[in-house]
């Protein structure tokens, strides 16, 4: 094991399973680069305060600039052996700039160190996810855009339902996507305050200067408690669960997906580079990456069950438990990042069956409310139309008999207010035409929503 921060007061070497159980460098080494951001800035403000000399304060920030630029270009050596990433920057400052890079820890401790780095990585992988995010919506709104004038049955209880423009649909998953965001947004600002200066848990009697610090290292506020500084990891469950949130989102958008890709429903066809196939079953076409993005939402929502777990009943101010919220954020993180990025190549390489989905929209028992809506239209009472047009479906179905085909006797068997012109509503385009709510499947409607969308995106 390398040399320890903390080595002096104990009488023996730590065994060897201790260092091995006990480090964290092989996940917290991503956290090199705030850690040395973190670091000059305490350094310069050391400085300033005359706590340390300016000059040794300045070899430090050189130094530590240093390792900056080898953790940027790849060339920083990570130390396996090292307890974690602090005390393995540390180290390497000593063999880089020698006795001044003993002073560089002075009223400043592991615990607000790493609160402070576990901030900065999230403020910036937060700003990146929502990018991401961006992304997918854009790739969602192009596909909508292209294939603006197909209409599908739409389902509930996947049981066919009324028609909705395919554009209607895909705005859905915008609209959800768009609230991910936000809430990631909203967290920032629960993130966005610098806890340096909270030392162990207590504060220092040294005289820092926390706002210099907050400035130079562009954070909006200070946390104004020490304990709370190194205590809490609230802001990590916050993230974590809007990010199991937006899994679930993703996870229903691949549902669809595979739905709408089998044979039964045939809507959509996935480029071959998009699907895998079977090593025994020749004839297969397989979305995998559609269920492996639904499938690792099991373990997003593990992630945030991880955490919250790990924080419950944990005594006040910092605990080496502490260490473990990493591994699953970072996990969450990483995997959502993963499947944004493959669902928005994803959407590119989607083909709508129109043959198919229009032979699925010449079913009349999609038009069914139109029909009550064309009776309340004439005057009558929502009941009764109802009643009504559940008998003429009925009858039909009966008779294996099409709406459409139904003569004005058999039209007027069911209600005098019908005419022959009602055939006119019995198709899909004339479905969606005649919705007019505000948010409905109209598609003038549909059209505004997307230009709103593509302007809001740029
Ligand atoms: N590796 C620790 C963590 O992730 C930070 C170091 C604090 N260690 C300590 N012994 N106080 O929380």
């Amino acid at each position: 094991m390398a040399k320890k921060l903390w080595g002096t007061r104990f009488s023996k070497e730590t065994n060897s399973l201790t260092d091995r159980f006990t480090s964290s460098i092989a996940f917290d080494e991503r956290l090199a680069k705030y850690d040395i951001l973190g670091s000059i800035a305490h350094a310069q403000m050391l400085g300033k305060q005359k706590i340390i000399p300016l000059k040794d304060s300045q070899k430090i920030v050189q130094g530590l600039n240093v390792l900056l630029q080898e953790v940027n270009s790849g060339k920083f050596k990570f130390d396996p052996a090292a307890e974690d990433i602090h005390s393995n920057i540390q180290e390497l400052l000593v063999k880089k700039i020698g006795a001044p890079a003993h002073k560089l820890h002075t009223a400043r401790s592991r615990n607000d160190q790493i609160a402070l780095d576990i901030r900065m990585y999230l403020l910036s992988e937060i700003e990146a996810l929502m990018q991401f995010i961006t992304e997918l919506q854009k790739a969602i709104i192009k596909f909508a855009e292209h294939n603006f004038s197909v209409i599908i049955p739409g389902y509930t209880h996947l049981q066919v339902a009324q028609c909705v423009l395919l554009a209607h649909h895909l705005l859905a998953y915008v609209e959800g996507l768009e609230r991910d965001k936000q809430r990631l947004a909203d967290a920032k600002k629960r993130i966005n305050s610098m806890p340096l200066g909270a030392g162990a848990f207590s504060g220092t009697g040294l005289n820092i200067d926390r706002n210099f610090v907050k400035i130079k290292l562009g954070f909006g506020n200070l946390t104004a408690n020490s304990i709370d500084s190194v205590s809490d990891r609230d802001f990590i469950i916050e993230v974590l669960a809007d990010l199991a949130i937006l899994s679930v989102h993703l996870s229903r958008i691949a549902e669809d997906l595979i739905l709408w890709s089998t044979k039964e429903f045939n809507f959509i066809d996935i480029d071959f580079s998009f699907c895998t196939g079977s090593s025994i079953m020749p004839h297969k076409k397989n979305p995998d990456i559609l269920e492996l993005i639904r499938g690792s939402v099991g373990q997003i929502q593990g992630n945030l069950s991880s955490v919250l777990i790990l924080m419950k009943g944990l005594p006040s101010s910092y605990n080496r438990d502490l260490q473990l919220d990493k591994p699953p954020l970072f996990a969450s993180v990483d995997t959502l990042k993963n499947i944004l990025e493959i669902f928005m190549a994803l959407f590119g390489n989607i083909v709508i069956e129109h043959e198919a989905i229009a032979s699925k929209v010449k079913d009349e028992s999609l038009f069914s409310v139109d029909l009550v809506e064309y009776l309340i239209k004439q005057g009558l009472a929502y009941r009764q139309a109802h009643d009504i047009v559940g008998r003429m479906v009925k009858g039909c179905l009966d008779k294996g008999r099409r709406i459409s085909d139904l003569n004005l006797a058999q039209l007027k068997k069911y209600s005098p207010h019908f005419t022959l012109g009602v055939r006119k509503i019995l198709n899909a385009q004339a479905s969606v035409a005649l919705k007019k709510s505000y948010g409905s499947t109209n598609p003038g409607l549909v059209r505004k929503q997307l230009a709103v969308w593509k302007k809001r995106l740029k």
